[in-house]
Order: structure tokens, then sequence, then C-alpha cells
């Protein structure tokens, strides 16, 4: 899969694809995160990109040009399955979305600022509205890089263990089951019994059990979905 973003701070992306699952995609040929600093498209040579709402108020908007430019000129290169806008007013991010993205061949994500990007580029371009939730960031950024790390390692052949993607929370609108490790007993805290039958039927029982249970317990919304 190839995914471009289109940001003025690509240094917030930097980091969050250089280590574990997402560098190994990356390393393994499967993943291609390309980050593209927006004001290389800027309507003049202050590197401007967002200019004043019409209307008044407070706070910039991200222009139309830079933005159709650099779409226009990407999608010379690539055919997107989707162009990605990352926003508050999107739909709430979940593991249903993230499984039909992982999928995917290419994918481009503007991230926004300040105010937002100016309403004619979502109509024009965008197709797909993504929000992580019901509060507000400071940009685009950060949701992009939580787009991106969900996507990424779900797609096939990522995780080493081909079947531990299937057995995250919310794979089945399940919440997952308690985990241990060594030792046995920390501070007269017990693992369970059954954990240390070898009885496989048995271990997977429980934990679905405990999975039905928990979800039960913390989010019996997912239950009636
Ligand atoms: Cl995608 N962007 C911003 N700026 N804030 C958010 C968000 C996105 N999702 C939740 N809050």
């Amino acid at each position: 899969m190839h995914i471009d973003i289109l940001t003025v701070q690509p240094d917030l992306l930097q980091s969050p694809f250089s280590h574990s699952i997402m560098k190994r995609a990356q390393d393994k040929g499967l993943l291609n995160v390309q980050v593209h600093q927006l004001r290389k498209w800027a309507v003049n040579e202050y590197g401007q990109v967002d200019d004043y709402q019409y209307g008044g108020g407070a706070g910039m908007v991200m222009m139309c040009e830079p933005l159709a430019n650099a779409i226009e000129e990407l999608k010379t290169t690539k055919k997107y399955d989707e162009i990605i806008y990352v926003t508050p007013d999107g739909k709430t991010l979940n593991q249903k979305i993230t499984n039909t993205l992982s999928i995917k061949n290419n994918l481009l994500i503007i991230c926004g600022h300040y105010k937002g990007i100016d309403e004619r580029i979502r109509q024009k371009y965008v197709t797909l509205e993504i929000s992580i939730g019901d509060y507000v960031l400071s940009g685009g950024e950060l949701a992009a890089a939580v787009l991106v790390d969900a996507i990424g390692r779900i797609i096939p052949g990522v995780l080493g263990d081909e079947t531990s993607a299937l057995t995250d929370s919310f794979q089945d609108n399940l919440l997952a089951p308690p985990v241990f490790t060594r030792p046995v007993d920390f501070q007269g805290m017990i693992v369970p019994d059954v954990l240390m039958s070898g009885d496989h039927k048995k271990i997977e029982d429980w934990r679905y059990e405990q999975a039905l249970k928990r979800t039960q317990e913390r989010r019996p919304d997912l239950m009636d979905e």
C-alpha cells in the first residue's frame, strides 16, 4: 500500500512511522508512507497556504490553490482509492473502517490546520472524511498518524503471527480478554489455572467468555451492533 500525506507540519509525521510495526511494514515493502510539505505548492514566495475566512471571524482557512495543485500533481502519479480528509466533523474512526482501508492500494490523506480547509476542496476532491474521536486536536497530523498506524498494522503480511490482528480488541465487536505473563504468582495474585492447563480448547473457550464479559461490562454498546 502507498500512502501520501499532505501537511504543513511534516516533522510531526516522522517518528510515528519509524518504529516497531510501522517500520517493519515499510521494511517488508508492504507499506510506503510519503509525507509532502504542502508549502511546496504555496501561492507565493512566503510559503503562504492559508488566508482569512470570508464572513470574518478568528482563524485562518487553508486555501484552495495549494491543495488543488498538490492533489492534481500527486494524482498524475497514482490512482487513489480514497482521498481522505482528517477532520473533527468526519465519520468517527472504528475497526471496520480501518479493515476496509487496509486492503486498498493508494491513499491520500490531507491534514487540516487552523479552521480547516476551504469547503470547495472537500466537495471537489475528498472522498472520505475521518475523525478520530469527539475532541479537537490542534491539527490533523496526529489523527493522520493514528489512522495510518491502525491501517498499517493490519495490512496482510505485516504482523508476523498471521492471526494476531484477528484477536485484537474490536475485531468481532469484542474487547480483548485479559493477558498474563511470568511470574505465576505476583504478590499473591495468581494467573488463572486454565491458562496453564495446556488444554487449547478450554483456553480458547475461557478467552471468549472473558471477552464477552469484558465487553458487556465496559462497552455494552458494541454488543448492540
Ligand atoms: Cl481528524 N482533526 C482534528 N484537528 N481534531 C480531531 C480529529 C481530527 N479527530 C478528532 N479530533
